[in-house]
């Protein structure tokens, strides 16, 4: 089965939209998604509607959405974050805030785990180094482990030589990886809404569990009609302003 593997959408329902026609393209026919669906951007409700009726979907719940809801406190979160959760919480509908209240923090299915952070603090870690990957090895049973949070692109992978390291590089655009089985993995789609790794177009993936084939994609979309729309919200100005530069 083909899965469109996609994470930290952030409330930008133009940039979820140019994915999934990114994914209808490669004919992806499930979807995984790494949490973060709301905070930053202005289209909270539309975005969690539009998740939720993708099917069939494995979906786990990221730390934006835990504040929004009231189950992670604000003080975790820098100025402009927490501006962005307010606003989002005064403006969700109940429906969203019903849907990402019964999303879990991790899931495995026969053919992967997702978690938002890392396996062993799905809510909280940034999964960045090598050391933290194999710190996290004994946290999942299934690979690859599928993550968000960071709005990186990072792929980790056991290193065969070394039972104590590990491989670890940034995909880039159309980068494919097969993920050899018996050895753990980790691969980080990269941010829907808000990427950060100065390339402004949304980032997803593609993972085809019969070949254990994961393909990065870049998706332009449409950043001055966002722009203009958090504008128009009284949204703050650094975050309007990142989304241009994919930082
Ligand atoms: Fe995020
Ligand atoms: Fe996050």
């Amino acid at each position: 089965m083909i899965w469109g593997v996609f994470s930290d959408v952030h409330s930008n329902i133009e940039a979820l939209e140019a994915v999934l026609d990114a994914f209808k393209r490669h004919d992806v026919e499930g979807f995984v998604c790494c949490g973060d669906l709301v905070g930053y951007g202005p289209s909270p409700n539309e975005v969690v509607e539009r998740v939720a009726g993708l099917k069939p979907l494995h979906a786990v719940i990221g730390n934006h959405d835990l504040a929004v809801i009231g189950r992670m406190d604000l003080a975790w979160f820098n100025p402009y974050a927490q501006a962005a959760a307010i606003w989002t919480r005064w403006k969700l509908s109940k429906e969203a805030s019903g849907f990402l209240e019964a999303m879990p923090t991790r899931l495995e299915t026969p053919e992967f785990t997702i978690v938002h952070g890392s396996p062993r603090s799905p809510s909280e870690e940034y999964l960045l180094t090598p050391q933290q990957f194999v710190d996290n090895q004994a946290h999942y049973k299934i690979s690859p482990c599928f993550v968000g949070h960071s709005h990186l692109t990072w792929c980790f992978s056991k290193d065969e030589a070394n039972p104590f390291g590990a491989k670890t590089h940034i995909l880039a655009d159309r980068e494919r990886v097969v993920c050899k089985p018996n050895i753990p993995w980790v691969i980080n789609p990269g941010s829907v809404g808000q990427p950060r790794d100065h390339d402004q177009r949304a980032s997803c993936g593609v993972y085809d569990d019969v070949k254990r084939e994961f393909t990065l994609l870049r998706v332009p979309y449409d950043i001055p009609t966002v722009q203009a729309r958090m504008k128009e919200a009284g949204l703050p100005d650094f975050l309007i302003m990142r989304l241009a530069y994919g930082q």
